[in-house]
């Protein structure tokens, strides 16, 4: 990445990363100008735990084959599961089902618009419920995620980390957005990219980052993270990945399965009941008369 210019001196922090955002952002296709709230939705939900890769093309089938909320609303719930795919924490798959039949029965089928209504929804958050008002709906809102959440530990509090989330990211991140209301909706999405691609967690692209010069972490000497050590998130031998290989048995096939082809996916007998036990009170998976088991209908 080539070095970003210094910041003009009467430049605020807000509007240096906005006109970075111009030249640095990745073209990612639910940034383009039409894309349409639904659409931005189904966008915040896959990405909230997975990379924007392995998202691009799950999210472009999604929406071709469920275009509004009713018509995902309408699929069969298996079905859902089995478009979710390999994207990870498959709840979400059921969670953005819920909150499409919610949109088509209450609101005409039409996303939301303003945060306490999208937060009213079924699994929707307040970082979603933000995300959508302002990335669909161009409205001002600060939407904060752990990138986001960073940038400002770093940039205005001059800590290595982001802190866990609390009351006053929200007005922490608004303080930082430029006063022009077009400029104040790009910011969110800027300092979401700055996070993403320059401010990232272990190694921070310092000598490309645009405001490097008012950063109160470097302006401090790029002080050691002081808290307590970051959560590796670990997969091999995890619950996760158990319940990811159950899932994937049932994927695979359109008759539900014998417990034995389930067996053999795991050879922990404990952790891999622990694990259909848990998918089966999530719905995710269910027993059928017979003791077969299946997706959801
Ligand atoms: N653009 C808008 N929201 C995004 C997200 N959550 N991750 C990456 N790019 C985005």
């Amino acid at each position: 990445m080539s070095t970003a210019p210094a910041p003009l001196p009467g430049d605020s922090p807000g509007d240096v990363v906005v006109d970075w955002y111009a030249s640095a952002a990745r073209d990612l296709p639910w940034r383009q100008p039409g894309v349409d709230a639904w659409a931005v939705l189904v966008s915040e939900v896959m990405l909230q735990q997975t990379p924007v890769a392995r998202v691009e093309p799950a999210w472009r089938a999604w929406l071709a084959r469920w275009p509004s909320p009713a018509d995902l609303a309408a699929a069969p719930t298996g079905e859902v599961i089995r478009a979710w795919g390999k994207l990870g924490y498959p709840r979400r798959a059921m969670r953005l089902q819920a909150a499409a039949a919610a949109i088509a029965t209450d609101h005409g089928n039409v996303v939301p618009s303003d945060v306490a209504t999208l937060e009213s929804l079924p699994g929707i958050g307040t970082y979603t419920a933000r995300a959508v008002a302002c990335f669909g709906y161009g409205q001002r809102q600060p939407v904060v995620d752990t990138n986001v959440r960073r940038v400002v530990a770093r940039l205005v509090h001059g800590r290595a980390e982001a802190l866990p989330a609390r009351a006053t990211d929200l007005a922490d991140v608004e303080a930082l957005a430029p006063a022009d209301h077009d400029r104040a909706v790009r910011f969110s999405v800027a300092v979401m990219e700055l996070g993403a691609l320059v401010c990232v967690a272990r190694t921070p692209r310092c000598g490309s980052c645009p405001v490097r010069t008012v950063c109160a972490w470097r302006l401090a000497g790029s002080p050691a993270h002081d808290g307590p050590p970051r959560r590796v998130q670990r997969f091999a031998g995890t619950d996760r990945q158990v319940r990811g290989r159950l899932l994937d048995v049932l994927r695979g096939t359109t008759e539900p399965v014998e417990a034995a082809q389930l067996d053999a996916v795991w050879s922990d007998p404990v952790q891999r009941s622990r694990c259909l036990d848990s998918l089966l009170s999530d719905g995710l998976v269910v027993q059928t008369d017979d003791d077969r088991f299946a997706l959801p209908s």
